[in-house]
């Protein structure tokens, strides 16, 4: 086995090179040509830091094709990074990211198709390998040991752990890394007590330890609040700007727009294209990663109606834990009007949705709908004056999966005409009804029979939105409704509910997404700790304001 590269550093002092052996000794094999100190590093630390030149193509991978049985997951995919960049890498569950940087990082080997790093052909055929060429990688699902420190795991992760770095050395370089990039954690910190944040940047620290040049990341931000999302896209433009190359997986439009220099788009396998993201837009991508066109459903600027739908005033609500989960919140909706209403999941939306839904008895306050009091109104009283429901959890709340989609699509009104004829069923009216719904609304079905529970997660919510919306409801409280969602089955209940609104619907909606949440509100309500902290028109917010509201850095 190789010893792991080492580069040649460039002393600022002595404005020369200095040997590779006169850093390292018997370091066998340089990888890149050059390299640079940072400022206060240390000669003799055992550095393995480079700095490419920036725009040159670190990494390229031609022609690879990558198959499972039948399935071609990676098919004949060309894809380059150049050192200094942020190179989106953007596509739908399934078209082939992961595929394609497990290959990258030895994780798979390619049947076909070739890597190469500075222009050399290279043979990477374990995730060492990669480490050894330069290639970090950013994992998902967290490799850490949780009774040990931040410092401690860092060491783990190192090719020759603790020779290479004592420990103090490691804690030092820990917090030079984080004043350099912005990141945020304490090396003597123990994994247990860390957040996911905390312990994604773990994982950077050990790339940054290896002397990745490339640094990939698959659906970073997956695991991450809004305040933790906005640091690590500033470390990664800050690594950008250090020269490295960065490879940003996601299924996210926004992160693209937002992040990225460049996106390659995959699509079942392949590339559909490569392309500068300033030359681009949220719409061509999304086109790009669905294929054929879809017009994004996105709420244009709108006014007011005036007309007040929903009044809450001064509700408090206990949460499970016996503490006050909702905290005197006040707020008015109108009709036609869309609520966005952001957090970080557990600061009372859930159940300041329940108390609106019938689901949980609000402890005091008041709830109107039209002037009607429905403070302790229960779901289904609600559901007769025209709320309808969007629950974050459809297998549990929205469907009875053993039902068929035409029972469940009747759910909530088979005791109603003309469903029901007398002590019986129509079930002629029902199957029909049933037909129409499922062509309205799109729903993909091998039949009306089919058990509910059997649908993909896109089709159970347009079978709930059927349900939910054919009446044109006074009132829709959608919590996370395209949670889980490819982008097709998104944009289409998104565009479901900004129809509804369009016929004077009051929407609220509890989403986690920021991007949805600007996509579609009128104003946005943001909760904190309970509190309804600020609600802001959406064309005066920015999602850093947003961010910061929800991460209770702010108050009104
Ligand atoms: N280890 C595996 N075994 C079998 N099929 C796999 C494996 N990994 C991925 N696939 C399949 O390859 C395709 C691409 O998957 P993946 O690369 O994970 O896509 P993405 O990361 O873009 O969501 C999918 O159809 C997936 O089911
Ligand atoms: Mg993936």
């Amino acid at each position: 086995m190789e010893k792991p590269y080492i580069l040649i550093p460039e002393p600022p002092s002595r404005g020369g090179i200095i040997s590779l052996k006169e850093v390292i000794p018997g370091a066998s094999r340089v990888a890149g040509k050059f390299g640079r100190i940072l400022a206060g590093e240390r000669l003799d630390s055992k550095i393995v830091e480079e700095e490419a030149e920036i725009g040159e193509i670190v990494l390229e991978a031609r022609g690879i094709r990558k198959a499972f049985g039948s399935v071609v997951a990676n098919d004949g995919i060309d894809f380059e990074v150049k050192a200094g960049e942020i190179h989106a890498l953007l596509g739908e569950n399934g078209a082939g990211k992961t595929t394609l940087v497990k290959i990258l990082y030895g994780i798979y080997r390619c049947d076909e198709g070739a890597i190469r790093i500075g222009g050399e052909e290279v043979e990477i055929t374990s995730p060492t390998d990669a480490r050894d060429l330069g290639i970090g990688m950013v994992h998902q699902h967290f490799m850490l040991v949780d009774p040990n420190t931040v410092a401690e795991n860092v060491a783990l992760g190192l090719p020759g752990g603790r020779f290479m770095f004592p420990e103090q050395e490691v804690k030092d370089r820990i917090k030079r890394y984080s004043s350099v990039y912005g990141l945020k954690v304490d090396p003597d910190d123990r994994v247990w007590q860390i957040s996911a944040g905390e312990k994604q940047t773990i994982e950077i620290l050990k790339a940054l330890f290896s002397g990745a040049r490339v640094i990939i990341l698959d659906e970073p931000t997956a695991v991450l609040t809004p305040i933790e999302t906005a640091d690590l896209f500033e470390a990664l433009r800050l690594m950008a700007r250090r020269g490295k190359a960065v490879i940003f997986i996601t299924h996210k439009l926004g992160e693209v727009i937002e992040l990225s220099d460049r996106v390659t788009v995959l699509r079942k396998g392949k590339v559909v294209g490569c392309i500068d993201t300033r030359d681009t837009s949220r719409e061509e991508l999304a086109r790009m990663m669905v294929g054929g066109r879809i017009t994004p459903s996105v709420r244009e600027s709108s006014e007011r109606s005036g007309k007040t739908v929903l009044e809450v005033d001064g509700l408090s609500v206990m949460g499970d834990r016996g503490t006050m989960a909702v905290r005197n919140v006040s707020f008015k909706l109108d009709s036609g009007e869309i609520l966005g209403l952001a957090g970080v999941a557990g600061n009372g939306q859930r159940e300041l949705v329940e108390a609106l839904t019938g689901l949980r008895s609000p402890v005091s306050g008041r709830v109107e709908i039209e002037g009607t009091g429905v403070t302790y109104a229960d779901p289904r009283t609600l559901a007769s004056m025209g709320v309808a429901y969007i629950p974050e959890d459809r297998m549990e709340l929205a469907i009875v999966g053993d039902l068929s989609v035409s029972e469940n699509l009747v759910l909530r009104k088979y005791w109603q005409e003309p469903f029901s004829k007398g002590i019986s069923l129509d079930d002629g009216a029902i199957e029909s009804y049933a037909s129409e719904m499922i062509e309205e609304y799109n729903i993909v079905t091998p039949s009306k029979d089919t058990p509910a529970r059997k649908l993909s997660g896109g089709n159970i919510q347009r079978l709930v939105l059927a349900r939910e919306t054919s009446r044109h409801p006074k009132m829709i409280i959608a919590s996370h409704p395209t949670s889980g969602l490819d982008v097709k089955a998104a944009n289409d209940i998104r565009g479901r509910l900004l129809e509804e609104s369009n016929q004077g619907a009051s929407i609220l909606m509890d989403s986690e997404d920021l991007d949805e949440i600007f996509m579609l509100s009128d104003r946005i309500a943001v909760m904190s700790k309970g509190e309804i902290v600020d609600i802001v028109p959406r064309d005066d917010a920015t999602k850093e304001r947003i961010g910061l509201l929800m991460g209770g850095a702010l108050s009104k």
